[in-house]
């Protein structure tokens, strides 16, 4: 431990004391030019309270936040609120200095915290809507199952309504600020979070939004594991959290490609030209300068995907099938859209692109755009054609 790193006061009783990984550029899939945190939170009372721990290789920071407020063996209590490593990786580092007297999970972290450590980590379930009464501090536990793994949970403090909402408003994003107000880029940082992380669990999202408003659950306080506290306007990223779950498609295409020698890349660009003459917005992300989850990220607030390849060896291109199978996995709903490329022998990386496509859930407009090598003026004329198209249906 050293005195260099410090708790930040979130609420009269309760502390932020994670880490700041400005490093990390990479996480699971998933880009992180800003890097991120892992947010752990010291709750005071007669038995003090940490929710959860953080990566492997931060538990000294995490602990020498704790001893900027506290001794940190006088922790009482630790809670894990989901077992991925990113949260749990330093957790039984910290229980053996600890020794706490109860480690708090959910029925399933309990199984997934022993299917990852192989140890007794002297682990309790709590259930959904189990009070903690610490002396003085009382959580209420609440699953969130598939938000976004089988194990999450959130626990919400009485009094200073406080919300530990785990991975949920989360966002990969190190800054020096520890507050929503003090983090301008938030809105695209938290977006982007939302479109890679929790996408594929949206009607999760919707039923767990309607759950916590039929209980009457407004947290003044929301103290996500990754990235900024909402203190200055909880509800916005609430408000959020509903819109993009309804995945409602708007006014925008996304057209993604790879290209050999230029010419899926010129088909690209007169598709652009048709969109935009429909009157739609676009965004062209050419997969040599743009991430897979930077695609994902564009998509979640867009109405057409239109993606583009170049037949190698009879095949989709790699990159291509690359974003494909993680587009597949994400799910995003409501999609219209269509494939093309070039091709040199025959179009069968096209047509296995526009199957891709049907198995990522894209209602495709048209059928797929296939040109022989290079396009020549009929072949672009046809691709700005496809792009009003597109514009058109969204625009219905
Ligand atoms: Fe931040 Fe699902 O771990």
């Amino acid at each position: 431990m050293d005195g260099a790193h410090k708790a930040v006061k979130i609420a009269e009783k309760v502390y932020w004391v994670g880490a700041i990984d400005w490093r990390l550029r990479e996480f699971h899939g998933y880009s992180t030019p800003r890097g991120t945190t892992y947010n752990a939170y010291l709750v005071l009372g007669e038995k003090p309270i940490l929710l959860d721990t953080v990566k492997a290789g931060f538990a000294g920071e995490m602990l020498s936040r704790i001893a900027s407020v506290i001794p940190p063996e006088e922790i009482k209590i630790v809670v894990s609120n989901h077992s991925e490593m990113d949260h749990s990786g330093e957790l039984p580092s910290v229980l053996k200095k600890l020794r706490p007297e109860k480690v708090l999970a959910s029925e399933m972290g309990v199984k997934t915290l022993r299917a990852h450590f192989h140890e007794d980590l002297n682990l309790t379930a709590v259930s959904d809507g189990q009070k903690l009464d610490a002396g003085g501090s009382a959580l209420t536990f609440y699953e969130s199952r598939m938000l976004h793994w089988p194990d999450s949970m959130v626990a919400l403090l009485e009094g200073e309504n406080v919300l530990f909402s785990n991975d949920i408003f989360g966002m990969h994003a190190a800054c020096g600020g520890r507050f929503d107000d003090e983090t301008p880029a938030w809105r695209a940082e938290a977006a982007k979070y939302y479109a890679n992380i929790v996408l594929p669990y949206s009607a999760v999202v919707k039923a767990f939004l309607a759950k916590a408003e039929k209980a009457g659950i407004r947290p003044k306080i929301i103290a996500p594991d990754h990235g900024p506290v909402w203190r200055k306007n909880p509800a916005e990223i609430v408000r959020l959290y509903g819109k993009w779950a309804g995945q409602k498609p708007e006014n925008k295409a996304v057209i993604a490609y790879d290209t050999m020698w230029g010419s899926t890349e010129k088909l690209a660009g007169a598709i652009a030209e048709g969109v935009i003459s429909g009157g739609s917005e676009v965004r062209v992300m050419p997969l040599s300068s743009s991430h897979r989850s930077e695609i994902a990220s564009e998509l979640l607030e867009a109405g057409a995907l239109v993606v583009g390849s170049p037949v190698l060896n009879k095949q989709v291109f790699p990159t291509v099938a690359d974003l494909m199978v993680y587009l597949i996995g994400l799910a995003r709903k409501n999609l219209v859209g269509a494939a093309f490329g070039s091709y040199g022998w025959a179009p069968s990386g096209i047509e296995n692109l526009s199957a891709m496509l049907k198995e990522a859930g894209v209602e495709q407009i048209a059928a797929p755009l296939c040109c022989h090598y290079v396009p020549d003026e009929a072949a672009l004329s046809a691709a700005f054609k496809l792009g009003a198209e597109i514009s058109a249906r969204l625009r219905a």
